[in-house]
């Protein structure tokens, strides 16, 4: 899976999203291949950090649209929950590095990240609205929590993006940087947590997490049975088929 790189060195298993004509837009596969690097380095003692991180000039699109149109995740065993699980209920620290735009999942997978480090050309947006569908990986928690209700409310419902800056103040990201030395800034971050003791790592990031890990995993599930429904109804293919025909949508009629 090429357009997934994964590379495990010093401790740190790092993830590449790696489709940058496309954005680095996620299809099924690519889902799959990031599950499995994150559901291994969950399994190898050897592993202690796994970093997730794209292009300096994109992290991610988030989901192909195509795929969207062409086959909707159906099941809570689909490429993209299982994904989301893995990162959900990953035990060791998990950080990502982020340039440029950061769609959809792209933003609300750093919700479940322990360090986010982001290049000053970063574009968080999260516009289920837009697309006819709602918020998933438990971003409708998540977010209200992290960065208040208002904010929260008017990145999911306007759906329009925010900056780095924004994203530093609320708490998403920890630090911003030129877009060319956001990876190799969030690596040294990484392989100076990786010569620390696991079973400390481990520990420390479970009482963090333990009141949120049942909440999110609830939150999420219900989430993704609204979101499998709403991928098939008229909104959101009219959404995407605009989308891939590069054109405005018309909800006039939903
Ligand atoms: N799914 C599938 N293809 C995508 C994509 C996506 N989510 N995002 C971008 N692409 C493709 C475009 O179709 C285009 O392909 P083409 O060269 O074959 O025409 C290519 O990637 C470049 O995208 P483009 O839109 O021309 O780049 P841009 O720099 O003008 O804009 C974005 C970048 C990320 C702002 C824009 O691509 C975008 O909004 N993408 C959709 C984001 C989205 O709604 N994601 C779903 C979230 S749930």
């Amino acid at each position: 899976m090429t357009d997934i790189l994964a590379h495990t060195d010093a401790g740190v298993t790092t993830l590449t999203l790696n489709r940058v004509d496309k954005k680095n837009s996620i299809h099924r596969g690519m889902y799959s291949a990031l599950a499995d690097g994150v559901e291994q380095a969950a399994a190898n003692p050897a592993v202690r950090v796994v970093l997730i991180q794209g292009h300096e000039s994109v992290f991610s699109a988030g989901n192909d649209i195509g795929d969207f149109l062409d086959q909707p995740p159906t099941t809570q065993d689909s490429p993209v929950f299982r994904f989301l699980q893995a990162i959900a209920t990953f035990e060791k620290p998990l950080i990502a590095a982020v340039a440029g735009p950061a769609v959809g999942i792209g933003t609300t997978l750093l919700l479940h990240c322990d360090l986010v480090y982001a290049g000053d050309n970063a574009a968080f947006s999260v516009p289920f609205v837009n697309l006819g569908l709602c918020p998933e990986a438990a971003s409708s928690l998540l977010m209200p929590q992290m960065f208040g209700y208002h904010r929260a409310a008017e990145a999911l419902l306007l759906g329009e993006p925010f900056f780095a800056e924004a994203a530093l103040e609320v708490g998403l990201v920890n630090r911003v940087l030129p877009p060319t030395e956001v990876n190799a800034y969030a690596q040294a971050q990484a392989r100076k947590l990786a010569t620390k003791p696991l079973t400390s790592l481990v520990e420390t990031k479970r009482l963090m997490k333990k009141g949120q890990q049942a909440p999110v995993l609830a939150v999420m599930a219900e989430e993704g049975q609204s979101f499998g429904r709403m991928l098939r109804e008229p909104a959101a293919r009219e959404a995407f088929s605009a989308f891939m025909q590069k054109r405005k949508p018309d909800f006039s009629q939903v």
